[in-house]
């Protein structure tokens, strides 16, 4: 009796911690690899991929946005398409024609080279007659500036159009202009 109670308590005793080690281990082991396996993997080479993403695309940017649009732009011009600038034309006709006739927005004919805000009859922003004294030529530098935000050149105008961002785009399309002078 005292001998069977001694081995069912200890052997009891020895299941029962044997358990819970084997619970604590497996709890442990777990928590151990969802945790460095995965999460400091994760962290340390997701933060060094973007980085080095944004550290290679700022300063290609930056170059861009100081020096390339010129240069680039008359390269572009120079190997405009004015067949494919007249497809781009497609998104200006709804307010532009270019049989002389003013619609919303003035007539295009001869614009490249034109004096900004100088067609007769039509009531330009104050903006555009603001802008007009700042830069008075529709030259294909300063088309090109403007087409690609238009609200961002000239505050407050009345041509409320997103823009060309496509550089080629623009280029084709002021060669297009450009037949039409
Ligand atoms: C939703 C109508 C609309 C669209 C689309 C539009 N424009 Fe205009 N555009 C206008 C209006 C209105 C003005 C006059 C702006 C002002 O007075 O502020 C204008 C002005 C201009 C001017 C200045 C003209 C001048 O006599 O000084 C140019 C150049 C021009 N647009 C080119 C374009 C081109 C190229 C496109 C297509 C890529 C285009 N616009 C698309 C409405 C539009």
């Amino acid at each position: 009796m005292f001998n069977t109670m001694t081995v069912t308590k200890a052997a009891g005793a020895l299941i029962g911690s044997l358990l819970f080690l084997l619970l604590a281990s497996w709890a442990a082991s777990s928590l151990y690899h969802v945790g460095p396996s995965g999460h400091v993997a994760e962290g340390e080479e997701a933060p060094q991929a973007y980085r080095v993403a944004v550290e290679d695309a700022a300063p290609a940017d930056a170059a861009g946005g100081d020096a390339q649009p010129q240069v680039d732009f008359a390269a572009l011009m120079s190997a405009a398409d004015p067949a494919a600038g007249e497809k781009v034309f497609g998104k200006c006709k709804s307010c532009h024609k270019v049989d002389g006739n003013n619609a919303t927005g003035p007539h295009l004919n001869g614009v490249v080279g034109r004096a900004v805000a100088s067609v007769e009859g039509f009531g330009y922003s104050d903006a555009m007659k603001g802008h007009a004294a700042e830069a008075p030529n529709w030259d294909p530098e300063a088309l090109q500036v403007f087409l690609n935000d238009p609200k961002g050149v000239v505050p407050g105008t009345k041509m409320t159009f997103a823009g060309l961002k496509k550089p080629e785009d623009r280029a084709n399309i002021i060669a297009y202009l450009q037949t039409l002078n």
